[in-house]
């Protein structure tokens, strides 16, 4: 099958698989775990909060090569493949599965350079008129410096390829942003660094957008806001994410309307001129400037930790809707409701994260969740004697529902007090911009 035929599986959706072991896997696997038809969901390799929910299971075969997951895709008879992270999805794991048959949702690889190369990814924002900072592409370090010397501002400089969310330094100073373009042609991010993006820095808050896509249609879904640096007040060093909220109030329904003509229509438009079938999540990562909205990053996934403050927002036709999607056939699919609730995700880290994370804790978490409580496991894995113990840096989101932000934030905080482990990390002030941090 090439990349653009329509998968042949069948139309009934009861077995899924979802790759991967995070917090969004996690998220992912419990909204599905609400629909009804669905029998079984396997979460490959998962972790140690996978089959807290019902009809959910962690799978590990011995290897967790292509090969071997395609082959128990088809062993357990499974109708959808979800790939969570962007690894396997730049890897083309998406292409084998749709080879072998699959229904996939998750890009193949050639759409996944919209994260897998920010040159690529920019050269597709400027062929389709998507605002996004001025830039240089380069992989010469003398260039580089040339290019600073000329242009006499700070710049942020960025690894073409993928750094697991390292690979960007923002620099404050000409003097940084030499040391950056030093440090980047170092070979410190491998062959990430050997393509260097200088781009022109810019100012505003920041808001990420997801939609998912047929290949030809797409529904986008609330906007939400990360927070992106491991400490307080916005602090040190960036991490994958240690808290997210949803909606985010900055982008009212009439803002979210005109992104989507603006950035995520002319997208999916670009994708396709370049032959490019693209079945999955767009996420762009905006900066809402003085001169207007400009994309910072695409990336072909939910993000982590935006997607466990998205999914409690989600109707129970999500499973549905993402099942259409893979087949290409979102004309097909109910419409997407989501709740009113305001939604909030607060992630608790290892002590050491994001350097060094230390792992080995055992975890306690001293009361159940409820249904406008979630927590969603990420870097855990349980022992011989059954205990929960912390395997990763990001180890648990806990995740709140509300009328209000305040409630929402209120009830996360107020479970944090109940889990425990040594080492346990999370920041106090998510949410900062749209709450009273004082209380
Ligand atoms: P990224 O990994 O591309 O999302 O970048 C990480 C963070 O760097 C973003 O969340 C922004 O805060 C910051 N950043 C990226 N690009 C720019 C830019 N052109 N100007 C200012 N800040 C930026
Ligand atoms: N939370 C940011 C990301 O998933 O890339």
């Amino acid at each position: 099958m090439t990349k653009n035929q329509k998968p042949n599986g069948s139309s009934e959706l009861k077995r899924v698989l979802i790759v991967g072991n995070g917090g969004r896997e996690n998220s992912i696997a419990w909204v599905l775990s609400k629909n009804e038809s669905i029998q079984q969901i396997y979460v490959c390799p998962g972790n140690g909060g996978t089959a807290n929910f019902k009809k959910c299971h962690c799978l590990k075969p011995k290897s967790q090569d292509e090969k071997t997951i395609i082959l128990e895709c088809q062993r357990l008879k499974i109708n959808l493949v979800i790939i969570g992270p962007e690894v396997p999805l730049a890897n083309g794991l998406a292409n084998k599965m749709r080879e072998a048959g699959l229904t996939v949702f998750g890009p193949c690889k050639e759409g996944a350079q919209l994260e897998a190369s920010k040159d690529w990814a920019k050269t597709l924002m400027i062929e389709n008129d998507i605002p996004t900072a001025n830039y240089w592409t380069t992989k010469s370090k003398d260039e580089a410096l040339e290019i600073l010397d000329r242009f006499q501002k700070p710049l942020v400089i960025k690894a073409d390829g993928l750094a697991a969310g390292k690979g960007v330094i923002v620099c404050e100073t000409i003097e940084q942003s030499k040391n950056a373009i030093k440090e980047v042609f170092s070979g410190k991010f491998g062959s990430a660094g050997n393509k260097v993006i200088l781009e022109e820095k810019i100012e505003g808050p920041e808001v990420s957008i997801f939609a998912l896509c047929d290949g030809e249609k797409l529904i986008v879904l609330p906007p939400a806001q990360d927070h992106k640096r491991l400490l307080e007040g916005d602090k040190g060093p960036n991490t994958g994410g240690m808290g997210a909220y949803a909606p985010a109030p900055l982008i009212s329904q009439q803002d979210l309307q005109d992104l989507t003509e603006l950035i995520l229509i002319p997208t999916l438009k670009g994708l396709k001129r370049k032959k490019i079938n693209y079945i999955g999540v767009i996420y762009a990562g905006l900066m809402l400037t003085a001169s207007g909205p400009k994309v910072i990053e695409f990336n072909c996934r939910f993000g982590d930790p935006e997607c466990q403050a998205l999914m409690p927002l989600m109707g129970e036709e999500f499973a549905t809707v993402i099942f259409s999607c893979a087949r290409g056939e979102l004309e097909k699919a109910p419409k997407l409701k989501f709740n009113n609730l305001c939604s909030a995700c607060i992630v608790a880290a290892s002590k050491g994260y994001p350097e060094k994370p230390q792992t080995g804790s055992k975890i306690t978490i001293n009361s159940d969740s409820n249904s406008s409580l979630q927590v969603f496991h990420a870097g855990t894995t349980i022992d011989q004697f059954d205990n929960i113990i912390t395997s990763g840096g990001r180890v648990l989101s806990v995740v709140a529902q509300g009328e209000s932000f305040d409630k929402a934030f209120k009830l996360a905080y107020d479970k944090l007090k109940d889990i425990n482990y040594d080492g346990m990390h999370f920041r106090k002030d998510i949410g900062y911009q749209i709450r009273d941090i004082s209380t």
